[in-house]
């Protein structure tokens, strides 16, 4: 397993360029299943997770081939319907098959995702969605098996308990070509919900509402293949971000979608940092960060729960108190002890962490638990002094791509140590 040696403190200048969306991306390449042909996927970040989409769906059938930042997906031959354990379990978001390959195939048998460090994670949304379509959902062994009784799926009516960006995007994908008329209400409207919509209308899908919290579908026979540009990260840009604000640097983040990232720049302001913001740019001045932040994690446009650890690691070196509130998932908060171990002082309260800014971290061998809590120990390591050894950064290699090379560039003293291969 890597690991990455970091030397802090360190001040970061420059400009950095930011990938394309992870959570984009993936959804996108499992959208390819609607229809028989040539899909293109551009701007396709080269991560652990799109390889693992990518064997997912070579493993159906398909043939999937990388061509500089472009993903080329040729879907005619796919015949297989089962996403295996052995995939699924490195990679929750292999559930994002299911609504393609009922829809398309008339079949999906697709492991059920299990657990994670930060709680279930169930799926229940996505199995009502397509029961809500007419499909036929047993669990078998570990797997979720959904049929199809008739030729299509037919077009339903589902209010979403809660909003969700994986049982929206999942449900949608399998209501295009659903017969008939299908309404989606308290849709999740994320970005990378709203790109998949506009892809899918590009290829011939008919969907309304796009951005909004009710999707509208009306159901097509058949849809063409995918040509698409991946969007922005918007998680990296606020890593990045993050980043300038705990090492009080001046950075240009580029090939970005400012209003994607709203809320974090609200809360990186709040603490004392200043922003310029051109179309595809972002400007941050950190160097004044010093006041304490409260943030509050809340489905799109609110703060991302992908950004609560960063931004933790920006609040232990700020003055007074900050409370960082996680509503999406209760328990995310693996970060918090790693975070102890470079000496922040953090205490959990329910669903919130009530941080006490200190004057110094001081660096520690770490271990990462999972993708965004990797991003906070590498932030949190650059600002304190010493040497932070942060351990299975497998994690952070789903979800970023040359992270360290990208950090590197902009002044940070890390370096990749490599171990044995990745379980
Ligand atoms: C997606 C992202 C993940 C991000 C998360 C929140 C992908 C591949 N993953 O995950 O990186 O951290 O959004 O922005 O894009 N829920 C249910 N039943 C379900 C599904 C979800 O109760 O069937 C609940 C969850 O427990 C959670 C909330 O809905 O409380 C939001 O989850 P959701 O938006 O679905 O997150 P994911 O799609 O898993």
């Amino acid at each position: 397993m890597d690991r990455f040696l970091i030397h802090g403190p360190c001040t970061l200048s420059g400009s950095v360029d930011v990938s394309g969306a992870k959570n984009a991306v993936l959804p996108l390449m499992a959208a390819t299943l609607l229809s028989r042909g040539v899909s293109r996927i551009r701007n396709v970040p080269n991560l652990r997770d799109t390889r693992t989409m990518g064997k997912v769906l070579e493993t159906l059938g398909a043939q999937v081939t990388r061509e500089g930042d472009s993903l080329i997906i040729d879907s005619s031959g796919v015949v297989g319907v089962e996403a295996p354990y052995e995939l699924v379990k490195t990679m929750r978001a292999s559930v994002y098959v299911l609504g393609p390959l009922l829809s398309a195939m008339g079949t999906a048998k697709v492991s059920l995702p299990g657990g994670c460090a930060w709680g279930p994670r169930p799926i229940d949304l996505h199995l009502k969605g397509m029961e809500m379509l007419g499909a036929q959902v047993e669990l078998e062994g570990g797997y979720v098996v959904a049929k199809r009784p008739g030729s299509r799926l037919r077009g339903g009516t589902m209010d979403f308990s809660t909003s969700s960006v994986g049982a929206t995007a999942n449900v949608l994908m399998a209501a295009v070509l659903a017969e008939g008329h299908t309404v989606l209400e308290n849709a999740a409207r994320e970005p990378e919900v709203a790109q998949l919509a506009e892809a899918l209308v590009a290829a011939g899908a008919k969907i309304d509402g796009i951005g909004s919290t009710r999707l509208s579908i009306e159901g097509v026979k058949e849809i063409a293949p995918l040509q698409v540009s991946v969007i922005p990260d918007r998680i990296e840009a606020g890593t990045f971000l993050c980043a300038a604000a705990i090492l009080r640097s001046k950075l240009k983040v580029n090939k970005v979608r400012p209003a994607h990232l709203g809320a974090t720049i609200d809360v990186l302001q709040s603490c004392g940092c200043s922003f310029e913001i051109a179309s595809d740019a972002i400007e941050i001045d950190g160097r004044e960060a010093d006041r304490a932040l409260n943030a509050v994690t809340r489905p799109f446009p609110g703060f991302p729960t992908d950004m609560q650890a960063q931004t933790m690691a920006v609040a232990t070196l700020l003055e007074g108190i900050s409370v960082l509130t996680e509503t999406i998932y209760p328990d995310r908060f693996t970060h918090v002890a790693e975070l102890r171990r470079l000496g922040a002082d953090i205490r959990l309260d329910g669903n919130s962490a009530v941080v006490k800014g200190v004057a110094q971290l001081s660096g520690a061998p770490v271990m990462a638990t999972d993708l965004r809590a990797s991003a906070a120990l590498i932030l949190a390591g650059l600002a304190a002094k010493g040497e932070t050894l942060v351990d299975r950064i497998y994690h952070i290699d789903r979800g970023y791509e040359q992270i360290e090379e990208k950090l590197a560039r902009l002044g940070a003293k890390i370096e990749r140590i490599p171990g044995p291969p990745t379980p």
